[in-house]
């Protein structure tokens, strides 16, 4: 028997990362999809040919759709990584971020109970719990959330990842993994804001481009490793938290410096604060600061530690900052070179 695997926000970046992952491993893949105005397929591409791949149309915000998708898929593994996952917005749509984040998981776990009490949960959990808390941060670090996203997120893993595990005995388990990245990574997000924008800016189709916090640091890996990650973890014997990160950090500033050098751009800085710019080889200001870009509330620092990961499941990242940096920017910059 193949085993099947539910995957909520299929449609997302580790959605696509994981259902081609767990194709190729032999799996029987569901994946819950949302309606949206625009074709949210876009991203499966050809995966959705596969013959194993199936998908159910739902919402976390709707317990029916996700009876049914259960019902119908009765998977053995389920992957939660559906979510409201921009922190920006989280500070403009907190009920919403609330909504989906938090009770979304619990309508998901309350349903998943009475249709198959012994399948195997991942939940996407975040280093954005952290928050505040200073690096490096591990499974033993304290959470202090700033904001409604890390709350939101916290609250589930709280509530429902170690509530149901140690009130009820379920197999779930959450994956707290620090920011990850790829050629699928949302367009919002400031990496990808980057390597669009700088792949414009090398063909001609735009001038410049603003920023806002370039001084907040991150630990960046790559989407197509941590994905193996949620997988092990659902494999192991008895259900554990687990710290996915690479244990580097670079500011925003650095991936903007890594990004402009895949793509042969020669970037010097000038000024400070607001009226910081970066200009090209020609002297041209191809970067600004925009105060609108920044958050009521930053989380300053996250760098993990992922030992108990690395020891336990086996698990390392293999893409390093600089290659994700030149994978993002020359995968646009092919991409927009086609377009133009
Ligand atoms: P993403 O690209 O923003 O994808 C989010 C997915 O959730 C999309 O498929 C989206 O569907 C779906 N979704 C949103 N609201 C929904 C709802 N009400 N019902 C059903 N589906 C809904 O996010 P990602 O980067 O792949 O991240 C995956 C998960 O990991 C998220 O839970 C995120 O919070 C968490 N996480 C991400 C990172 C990271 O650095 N990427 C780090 C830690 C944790 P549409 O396509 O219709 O929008
Ligand atoms: N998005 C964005 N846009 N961020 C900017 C910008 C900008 O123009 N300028 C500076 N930044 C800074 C943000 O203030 C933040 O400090 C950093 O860049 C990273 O922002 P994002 O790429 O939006 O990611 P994030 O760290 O807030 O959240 C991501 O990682 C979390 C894990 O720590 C998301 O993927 C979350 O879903 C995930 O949980």
């Amino acid at each position: 028997m193949k085993k099947r695997a539910l995957i909520t926000g299929i449609t997302g970046q580790d959605g696509s990362y994981l259902a081609d992952y767990l194709l190729g491993l032999g799996y029987e893949v569901w994946g819950l999809v949302r309606r949206t105005s625009l074709d949210p397929m876009l991203r499966l591409g050809e995966l959705t040919k596969h013959t194993g791949m199936h998908i159910n149309y739902g919402n976390l915000r709707d317990s029916g759709t996700l009876r049914f998708a259960l019902e119908e898929s009765k998977p053995d593994e389920i992957y939660n990584l559906a979510a409201q996952s921009d922190v920006g917005i989280s500070f403009k749509c907190p009920d919403e971020t609330m909504e989906i984040n938090y009770h979304g998981l619990g309508r998901l776990v309350h349903e998943a109970v009475r249709v198959r009490p012994d399948v195997r949960i991942y939940q996407a959990s975040t280093s954005e719990m952290f928050g505040k808390t200073k690096p490096p941060q591990n499974e033993l670090s304290s959470f202090q959330p700033v904001s409604p996203y890390g709350e939101a997120k916290l609250l589930a893993h709280e509530h429902f990842v170690k509530g149901y595990r140690e009130k009820h005995g379920l197999f779930i388990c959450s994956g707290i993994l620090f920011n990850h990245e790829s050629p699928h990574r949302g367009e919002h997000f400031v990496t990808r804001k980057i390597t669009i924008s700088l792949s414009k800016i090398k063909l001609g189709m735009q001038d410049s481009f603003s920023l806002g916090n370039l001084e907040a640091k991150r630990d960046w890996g790559f989407a197509g490793d941590y994905i193996k990650a949620m997988h092990l973890m659902l494999g192991r014997k008895t259900p554990a938290d687990y710290v996915i990160s690479t244990g580097i950090s670079h500011t925003v500033r650095e991936f903007v410096e890594a990004a402009a050098r895949a793509l042969g751009i020669n970037l010097s800085w000038s000024g400070s604060g607001l009226d910081e710019v970066a200009r090209d080889d020609k002297g041209k200001v191809i970067l600004t600061i925009n105060k609108e870009y920044y958050r009521p509330n930053e989380v300053h620092h996250l760098m993990g530690d992922s030992t108990k990961a690395r020891t336990e499941l086996g698990w390392s990242p293999e893409v390093t900052f600089d290659g994700l940096a030149e994978m993002m920017a020359k995968a646009d910059y092919e991409r927009l070179s086609k377009l133009r």
